[in-house]
């Protein structure tokens, strides 16, 4: 089907009120490889009727299958590496020295902001076990969420294609903490049960989410307009503890805003803190 310049300004506006993503033109094959499918089958006439259609229903389900078809879902077990070797020999280690200080000394909150289908939480746990043998005497929470509905379920099951597991995923961290079933590979019940997954668009509110000491959210703020990704990060700041970690996309880098982060080094990844002076977030 025809894509003109009116359908792509349709489709871009209800993209960004749907999920913030920002298109533009030059995005109008993305559109079209993946609008057309779901176009053809809610029997539209174009795609700027479809964008009449989930504007006028109540019915969500349009709607999130616009988001779940127009977001781009790539990811991979321990994705760029040098981020969980920063978080396995520096972040955690300082982490677990930190909490001795406080009154939850065996509590760890994390957050994995943009899960997509589940492998960078499930990277999370699977560095966590490796590091903490006992790790039933601690109370450790990873919450993953993701707007994508699909990408929620497929996370959730647990369960990837050989070509997803052998994309980054080392042979014994394989062995170790998967099982075989059929011609696909299920996460061990052990790591799956650290690992809570939920549906949660970041351009909604933190409060109810609580504060974490350690954050991923990566490779999704690119998508966003400059504004949203500086007010994404700012919320963040304000949902972090003073000793958190933030780890960012290696394309995303957070030093336009200033003195609010403290950024750090360890090989050859960067995260970041928050600096204690800083001014909370409107
Ligand atoms: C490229 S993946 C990144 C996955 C993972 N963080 C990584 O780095 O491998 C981007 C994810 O961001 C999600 N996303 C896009 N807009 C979002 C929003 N407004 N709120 C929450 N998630 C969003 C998409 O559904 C997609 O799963």
């Amino acid at each position: 089907m025809q894509l003109t310049s009116q359908d792509i300004d349709a489709v871009c506006d209800l993209v960004l009120d749907l999920c913030g993503v920002c298109l533009d033109e030059s995005k109008a094959y993305l559109i079209e490889s993946r609008l057309d499918e779901v176009v053809k089958r809610t029997d539209c006439e174009s795609y700027a009727a479809l964008v009449r259609k989930a504007r006028r229903t109540s019915d969500l389900q349009l709607k999130q299958e616009i988001v779940d078809a127009i977001t781009t879902q790539e990811t991979l077990f321990f994705r760029d590496n040098s981020p969980f070797e920063a978080l396995r020999n520096k972040a955690f280690p300082e982490l677990f020295d930190a909490k001795e200080k406080t009154p939850f000394p065996k509590r760890i909150r994390i957050w994995s902001a943009a899960c997509s289908t589940g492998q960078e939480p499930y990277s999370i746990a699977m560095t966590l076990f490796d590091l903490i043998p006992d790790i039933d005497s601690w109370d450790i929470q990873i919450l993953a969420t993701d707007i994508s509905d699909s990408a929620i379920a497929k996370a959730s099951r647990g369960r990837y294609a050989e070509h997803e597991v052998v994309r980054g995923l080392p042979a014994n961290q394989l062995n170790r903490y998967f099982v075989r079933e059929g011609s696909e590979w299920q996460v061990s019940d052990h790591i799956r049960s650290l690992v809570h997954f939920r549906r949660f668009n970041l351009h909604d509110s933190f409060l109810a989410l609580g504060q974490f000491d350690v954050i991923f959210c990566r490779n999704v703020a690119i998508y966003f307009t400059p504004e949203a990704q500086e007010q994404l990060f700012l919320r963040i700041a304000d949902a972090m503890t003073p000793h958190s970690y933030l780890f960012v996309g290696s394309s995303e880098s957070l030093n336009r805003l200033g003195d609010n982060f403290q950024p750090q080094h360890h090989c050859r990844s960067v995260f970041y803190q928050p600096n204690s002076t800083r001014p909370a977030s409107v």
